[in-house]
């Protein structure tokens, strides 16, 4: 790609403060021609103009910090802070707007935030605790749902057949990541790079013949769900309950029916708190009828009290141009002993063991808001993705190969063993030997005795990085939100204080203005 240069060369500026002018016009006008277009992004949300109205706006913050932020605002905000704050639309809403529809009555349901789990769900308990009764005679009543194409929207999933889920990590790995391949050939499914892929997962058959069994039921018998529909239990355990975190209606029906003393009061605590579950022992549904032998109230109560599963996004690993028919994943199985027992996930594990090839799994696309290829097929892109970060930017380079994109691709991957851990290497290898990938900086993090990781690679590859910034790349962040996006945002700045000369104030708001440019999006979980 040619040089592009805004600033005249007699400007009253440095070389580096005139290199990154030039790159930050560059993107400004990417941007602009970006949102010109159609299905092109918009600016991203997470790390940009919301973080300045909603400081606690930012997936990499915990709980805690994310509610001292919102100390003093308003009940509706203090429950934004309280969510994941991914943005991700799981819930069908806005981290913002699910936090309003809590706070006016509208939603009832507090545990629609998947990935801020148990912990979210606590905290909106506490919250609305302080809320206002809504007046029963003007019930608050939630606005029309807006009609959802089919296939795009966690309430019209289509079916797609299961084509393989094959092992990405080798023997020797502690991680089971797998290459999920799904046929969405028949459902008519398009998508773009950077799009997710959201899964209505089933609970493993055997717990929830164990369920039905503790509970001495036949599982057949009619039993009613929140929304009024009336299945077989059987059907209700497999599909429409979240088995994994008990909620305290859960432990309120088992205190009520638990005929022994000592279960009583322990659940009776945990119906008041459960953020201790786990020293009782409890660490999902199938625990807490194990643990407390002697509450076995009826089938349907029971049904009656878990929570509705929810749906989990996966970012697509593929581009349709390549695949037309087909959607990839790349799925790291949760896995993990306690009690006896391997725990797996509800998603993770459907995908990797219960769902079997040919069979089907209900799908919906889940649209990014700000995770977008620059439309500008001549401009630089780099990807940070460790782990199961790569998933999108296998789409991504699939998607720059297939339009004989002209700009640069750079990737940082990283992972814990070279042997057992480097994800798609043949594939990767590859594009590398045919100039798609222009370069890539490997993080092998237990390869030796100190760790390595991505953003070790990026500050060594300083100098560079900058050069490329500097002339209008895009830069995109994917994979663990609670650690790696943070430390990655740090060296960022670094690199800008050593490379651009900036102090560290002016280096937040560079990155927070390349932000803003769409210059800097971020997919993290
Ligand atoms: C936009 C987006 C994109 C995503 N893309 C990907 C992707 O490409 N690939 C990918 O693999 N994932 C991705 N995820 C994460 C994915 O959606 C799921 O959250 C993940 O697979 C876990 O879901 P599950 O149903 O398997 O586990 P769940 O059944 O939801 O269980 C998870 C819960 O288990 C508990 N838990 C976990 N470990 C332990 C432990 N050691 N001890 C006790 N409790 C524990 C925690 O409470 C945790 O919340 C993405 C998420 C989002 C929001
Ligand atoms: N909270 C947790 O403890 C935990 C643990 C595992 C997975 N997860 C979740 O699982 C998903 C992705 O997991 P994954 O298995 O694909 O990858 P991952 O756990 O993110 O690991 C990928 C690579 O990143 C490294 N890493 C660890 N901390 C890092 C940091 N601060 N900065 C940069 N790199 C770092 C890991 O090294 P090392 O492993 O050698 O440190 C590994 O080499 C995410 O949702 C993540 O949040 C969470």
């Amino acid at each position: 790609m040619s040089l592009q240069v805004f600033l005249p060369d007699n400007a009253p500026f440095t070389e580096s403060q005139r290199a990154w002018l030039n790159g930050f016009v560059a993107g400004l006008l990417g941007a602009e021609r970006a949102r010109a277009e159609p299905g092109v992004a918009d600016p991203p949300a997470a790390s940009t103009g919301a973080a300045e109205e909603f400081p606690w706006h930012d997936p990499t913050l915990a709980l805690d910090e994310r509610m001292k932020l919102a100390e003093g605002r308003p009940l509706e905000r203090r429950l934004m802070a309280a969510m994941g704050q991914l943005d991700c639309s799981q819930c069908g809403y806005l981290c913002k707007t699910y936090a309003e529809a809590v706070a006016s009555g509208a939603e009832a349901d507090l545990g629609k935030c998947v990935p801020g789990g148990r912990e979210t769900a606590r905290k909106l308990k506490e919250l609305v605790a302080l809320r206002p009764a809504v007046p029963s005679a003007q019930p608050a009543r939630a606005a029309a749902p807006a009609p959802v194409e089919r296939g795009y929207g966690r309430d019209a999933p289509v079916p797609a057949r299961l084509v393989a889920s094959a092992p990405l990590t080798a023997p020797g790995s502690e991680r089971d990541v797998r290459h999920v391949v799904l046929d969405i050939g028949d459902a008519g499914l398009a998508y773009d790079p950077g799009d997710a892929l959201g899964i209505w997962p089933h609970n493993n058959p055997d717990e929830v013949e164990l369920l039905v069994a503790i509970l001495r039921a036949k599982g057949s018998e009619a039993v009613t769900l929140a929304d009024g529909a009336v299945v077989p239990a059987r059907e209700a355990l497999a599909r429409e309950c979240d088995l994994r975190a008990p909620t305290d209606a859960l432990y309120a029906l088992l205190a009520r029916e638990a005929a022994d003393e000592v279960d009583r009061s322990r659940l009776a605590r945990l119906a008041q708190d459960d953020a201790h579950a786990d020293t009782f022992g409890v660490h999902d549904v199938l625990d807490a009828l194990l643990e407390f032998p002697s509450a076995r109230p009826r089938i349907g109560d029971f049904v009656a009290a878990l929570a509705r599963m929810q749906p989990r996004l996966y970012s697509i690993a593929s581009s349709q141009k390549r695949h037309p028919r087909e959607a990839h994943l790349t799925v790291g199985v949760l896995r993990y002993d306690g009690n006896d027992r391997t725990y797996m996930g509800a998603a993770s594990g459907f995908l990797a063991e219960h769902l079997r090839p040919g069979r089907t799994v209900s799908v919906f696309v889940q649209r990014a808001h700000a995770f977008r290829l620059p439309a500008d097929l001549a401009a630089h892109v780099i990807m940070v993705g460790p782990g199961t970060g790569i998933a999108p930017f296998r789409a991504f380079l699939q998607e720059r190969a297939a339009a004989a994109a002209a700009g640069r691709n750079w990737l940082f991957f990283g992972n814990q063993r070279r042997e057992a851990d480097f994800l798609y290497r043949e594939e990767l290898e590859d594009l590398a030997a045919r100039r798609v990938l222009s370069r890539m900086d490997l993080a092998f993090s237990r390869d030796q005795t100190s760790k390595v990781y991505v953003q070790h690679k990026m500050l060594e590859a300083a100098p560079e990085l900058w050069r490329w910034l500097s002339n209008g790349a895009h830069l995109y962040v994917c994979g663990d939100a609670k650690r790696m996006a943070g430390d990655v945002e740090l060296a960022l700045q670094q690199i800008a204080v050593a490379q651009g000369g900036m102090d560290a104030a002016s280096a937040k708001r560079w990155l927070a203005d390349l932000a803003k440019a769409g210059r800097y999006q971020r997919d993290v979980y």
